[in-house]
């Protein structure tokens, strides 16, 4: 192949996020200072995208203390109020400080998806994690009950994405299906022979132009329930970060309506 063509390939297979050099040896002269050229642009626009990754993280961290501060005072105004209408507008701002405080939660890790490494330095088993994500909401949730994890053919979940990027993707998917379908429906969360992993609930399906969009970062299907609109885009930019995939379906595959998250690692 022409040193030229190797040039043109480089570029041409890059993935979006990579903004690594390419190399320059061997090549023409009139060419090897373009290719040269090409590094510098690419070095200027990582240290602006790094800029930008790292103001998102910074400010979204940073919201937490104040908003945390407000919502412990809110908290104390409701418990001293008398009761009445003071005391319901109260409530009112409490609940939308939890809702900034989630919020602020859900902007850093989509700066953390969106910058940091996703690749572990070599493939390991998720399972562990993804055991540990359950167990957080079994713990936790008022929704202990509804989450069935199965496993039929024992298989692991071999993949190279970083463990904590996995626990961050399944932690949004986990969430949304209770979040998202009847009170009392189970949950089912099934690791397959094949290195994929579903989460599946019931629910009316969703139609296709809601499906498109869904997974960008601040768009949310038509529902009343609280939710800011990043988790889809989170868990799509750490599966993509991690050459994984994420497959969206409604209805959920071999069934009538519902929704399912498919993780392809
Ligand atoms: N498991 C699910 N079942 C049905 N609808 C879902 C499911 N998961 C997501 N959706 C739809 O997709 C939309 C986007 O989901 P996403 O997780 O990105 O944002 P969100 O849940 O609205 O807010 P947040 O960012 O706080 O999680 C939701 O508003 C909902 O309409
Ligand atoms: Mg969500």
């Amino acid at each position: 192949m022409r040193t030229v063509d190797r040039l043109y390939n480089q570029i041409e297979a890059r993935s979006e996020g990579d903004l690594s050099p390419v190399s320059t040896n061997e090549l023409p002269f009139e060419i090897s200072s373009i290719a040269k050229s090409v590094n510098l642009l690419m070095e200027r626009l990582r240290r602006v995208l790094d800029a930008e990754r790292g103001f998102a993280a910074n400010s979204a961290h940073e919201l937490r203390t104040p908003i945390a501060a407000a919502l412990a005072q809110t908290q104390r105004l409701i418990a001293e109020a008398p009761a009445g209408s003071l005391t319901n507008r109260t409530v009112q701002i409490e609940a939308s400080l939890h809702h900034l405080t989630e919020l602020s939660g859900k902007l850093l890790q989509l700066a953390k998806a969106e910058g940091g490494s996703l690749l572990a330095e070599r493939p390991q088993d998720l399972i562990t994690i993804l055991t540990h994500v359950i167990d957080s909401f079994v713990r936790t949730g008022e929704d202990h009950d509804r989450l069935l994890l199965t496993n039929a053919s024992g298989a692991s979940l071999i993949s190279r994405m970083d463990p904590d990027a996995f626990g961050i993707l399944m932690n949004n998917l986990v969430e949304n299906a209770p979040k998202y379908s009847r009170p009392d429906s189970i949950i089912e969360i099934e690791i397959h022979a094949d290195n994929t992993l579903s989460v599946r609930n019931e629910g009316e399906i969703i139609q296709p132009e809601v499906m498109k969009r869904i997974r960008s970062r601040f768009e949310r299907g038509q529902t009343k329930i609280s939710g800011s609109g990043p988790g889809l885009a989170i868990a799509d930019t750490i599966a993509q970060g991690a050459t994984a995939r994420l497959e969206l379906y409604s209805p959920a595959l071999d069934r009538r309506d519902g929704f399912e998250a498919k993780s392809v690692l």
